[in-house]
């Protein structure tokens, strides 16, 4: 699913669309947030975590690599890879304990084999003063919520 988003507005709204279509179970799934820097992952990411329930301020996991948030019933670990040099890194992070939450990665191409477990990618890049989405689904219930998104938004679909 691609979309254009003008501004930080239209990406906040389609991390609400998101959340919207989410299903009540998330743990174990994994969100992978890719583009360059400034793109917006970041700002989808807390987008995404405020519109599912936590109030206050969500700080960027750039130094600590992971931040967690436990908010209505569900834990969600906001991950940011950009200083990860390498795979075996991943460890240091302790990513077998995060299996509990729904995993939102920032920089996921430092630890490529992540995407063969991950259900969704958004993909964001640079579209004159705002961003092109691509939204895909990478695994067999990743794709079912694209297909949700898609009938749920109306934010200026390409395709
Ligand atoms: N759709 C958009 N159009 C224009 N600017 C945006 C859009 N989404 C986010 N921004 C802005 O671009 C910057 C993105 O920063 P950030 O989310 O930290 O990016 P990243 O985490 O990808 O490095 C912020 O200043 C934000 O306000
Ligand atoms: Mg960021």
């Amino acid at each position: 699913m691609k979309c254009f988003l003008a501004d930080d507005g239209a990406t906040t709204e389609l991390a609400g669309r998101l959340n919207s279509v989410l299903p009540d179970e998330t743990s174990g799934w994994t969100l992978l947030l890719e583009g360059e820097l400034g793109a917006g992952k970041s700002t989808f990411a807390r987008a995404l975590i405020q519109s599912m329930g936590h109030k206050g301020t969500v700080p960027s996991p750039t130094y600590t690599l992971v931040e967690p948030y436990h908010v209505a019933g569900r834990s969600i670990y906001h991950i940011d890879l950009y200083r990860i040099a390498s795979e075996e890194e991943l460890r240091y992070l302790g990513w077998g304990e995060l299996e509990d939450g729904f995993r939102l990665v920032e920089w996921p191409d430092r630890a490529p084999s992540l995407a063969a477990s991950a259900d969704l990618r958004l993909r964001l890049s640079y579209a004159e003063s705002g961003r092109n989405g691509q939204f895909d689904g990478l695994s067999a219930r990743g794709c079912e919520v694209i297909e949700r998104l898609a009938g749920a938004t109306n934010i200026n679909l390409q395709d």
